[in-house]
């Protein structure tokens, strides 16, 4: 008898565990944000936000104002929509917001790499050494080497001057930009040829992975899928192999280095592998789309266009192929040119929409620029927006969805960088590399390889839509949040070497 007396009382106690677990009885308490948990238990509202991320957060903060928690997944997200309240968040000089964590698990699911400790700040001391200041000078000149001959080919003899060629805009950007960045970070052999195959094969394996990959992150693949997920890691693990290293030479410098530190750590080659993987798509996953919306902006705009035109004319003099084989450009031209400048940092702005993730540690306030103070959870997310609370605000960026050319530029030409909110001025007035303790590290070199790029094919470059008319095609509403936007659809255009004059 007692012992039956036991069951429904275990069944209930194992009931409300569950209901705990599905997240039923969290409850908004005094201080902490409106808590939306969505009407499906545990899910929440992570299939709406897995559609579209811009949408969905568009809509809460219409419903529930500047904070908001919301629950997706079992895991509870703060998004906060202020701008102007970033400072905090961002600084977190009480330590209690952390990046690491949550990108620990991460990695490790989406390329099998298993983070040890202090990795994070290896990563940013070799960038700080090789992707900034003198250290990029080198990588600068190995880009140019690897464009030339990624463009124009081994001898130079692959395109005919005069000679129009037709492609799909986006992949094209992203086929060159992938395959010179891959050569320049992780070497080349003595033979151009077969570096050259091997980096377009590394490219339409890349591409598998990358279309999968927002799926893939929020666990929605199908079976078939997920076996192919698998086989892209292991050929990826393979492809980028620590075994092969010895044959190469001209491995960057900031690679090198890395794999030093994994060395000297212990971590088995293996791993190191993984490693690899994860460096290839940090460096690679976010330049080519991102050079794609600016060469087509600048088509879409033929004021911008003559104006980087004319820009580039006075930097580099009359341009000019040296032996067919490479573009002879002086790359410290480069380092004047507010134009380009401003018509990369406004194609950023449109065209790149990162999520910025903190896991909180231990009960925390935050504190409002308005002066209102929140209670934030232990074990919950804080989440920034940036694209939809800062690039998209109609006070900071007026016509926000316009591409200005010139919105970065003063009228005497010099940079802009006062940019305000209510009347204040805003100290992160666009965030496409994120910011505080996960700001990306190759910001300094994506930037000169996308200038450097955009530079030569508008200088070198006769280039048309194939239909003039043809509008600025919307963004893929599955890859929010996942850096550089990728268009839902291919432009094609024509593109042909100048004539020598
Ligand atoms: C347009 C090009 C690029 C964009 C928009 C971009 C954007 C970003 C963003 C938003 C993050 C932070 C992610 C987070 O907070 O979780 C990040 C991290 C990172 N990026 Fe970039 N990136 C670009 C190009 C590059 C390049 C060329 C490299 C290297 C050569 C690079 C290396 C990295 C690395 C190593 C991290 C991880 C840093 C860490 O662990 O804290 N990125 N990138
Ligand atoms: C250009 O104008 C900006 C503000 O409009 C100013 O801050 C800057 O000093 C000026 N630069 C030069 C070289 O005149
Ligand atoms: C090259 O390297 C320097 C670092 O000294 C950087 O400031 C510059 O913008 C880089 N890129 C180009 C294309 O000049």
């Amino acid at each position: 008898m007692v012992l039956w007396g036991l069951v429904p009382g275990t069944l209930l106690v194992a009931m409300v565990g569950c209901l705990w677990l599905l997240g039923l009885f969290r409850q908004r308490r005094p201080q902490e944000p409106p808590l939306d948990k969505g009407f499906i238990p545990w899910l929440g509202h992570a299939m709406a936000f897995r559609k579209n991320m811009f949408e969905f957060l568009k809509y809460m903060r219409a419903k529930h104002g500047d904070v908001f928690t919301v629950q997706l997944g079992g895991q509870y997200f703060t998004f906060v929509m202020d701008p102007l309240s970033f400072g905090s968040i961002l600084k977190d000089a009480q330590r209690k917001l952390d990046f690491v964590k949550y990108a620990e698990k991460l990695v490790l699911k989406v390329f099998g790499y298993r983070s040890m400790q202090g990795d994070h700040r290896m990563i940013h001391s070799a960038s700080t050494k090789y992707l900034m200041g003198d250290g990029l000078e080198d990588l600068n000149k190995t880009m140019l080497d690897s464009l030339s001959l990624v463009i124009l080919g081994p001898t130079g003899q692959s395109l005919d001057a005069g000679c129009w060629r037709e492609d799909g805009l986006f992949h094209f950007c992203y086929n060159v930009l992938f395959k010179a960045g891959y050569l320049s970070l992780f070497g080349c052999t003595k033979n151009q040829e077969q570096d050259l195959l091997q980096a377009e094969e590394l490219f339409v394996q890349f591409r598998k992975f990358d279309f999968l990959f927002p799926r893939f992150v929020y666990s929605l693949l199908g079976p078939w899928e997920w076996l192919e997920v698998a086989r892209l890691q292991r050929l990826f693990h393979r492809m980028l192999s620590v075994n092969h290293n010895l044959e190469k030479n001209g491995i960057s410098n900031w690679i090198s280095y890395m794999l030093q530190c994994l060395r000297e750590q212990g971590t088995a080659p293996a791993m190191q592998d993984k490693f690899n993987f994860m460096m290839l798509w940090a460096s690679q996953g976010n330049t080519g789309p991102n050079s794609f919306w600016a060469l087509l902006f600048l088509l879409k705009h033929p004021e911008a266009m003559r104006a980087v035109r004319k820009e580039a004319a006075q930097v580099l003099g009359e341009a000019k192929l040296k032996a067919r084989q490479s573009f002879g450009i002086e790359i410290s031209a480069l380092h004047h040119t507010p134009v380009l400048d401003s018509v990369m940092e406004e194609t950023l702005r449109l065209g790149t929409a990162p999520t910025l993730l903190r896991v909180v540690h231990g009960d925390h306030i935050l504190k409002m620029a308005s002066g209102q103070e929140y209670l934030l959870r232990s074990g919950d997310i804080v989440a920034l927006f940036p694209y939809l609370s800062v690039h998209m605000d109609p006070d900071i960026h007026p016509e926000p969805t316009a591409f200005k050319y010139d919105r970065f530029l003063n009228p005497n030409g010099s940079r802009k960088v006062d940019f305000y909110k209510s009347g204040k001025k805003i100290h992160h007035y666009t965030m496409p590399w994120g910011s505080g303790v996960s700001i990306c590290p190759g910001r300094f070199l994506a930037l000169s390889e996308m200038k450097l790029f955009v530079l030569l094919m508008v200088t070198y470059f006769d280039l048309e839509l194939v239909d003039p008319d043809t509008p600025v095609p919307p963004v893929d509403p599955r890859r929010w949040g996942f850096g550089t936007t990728q268009p839902s659809r291919e432009v094609r255009f024509r593109y042909r070497l100048r004539p020598a004059k």
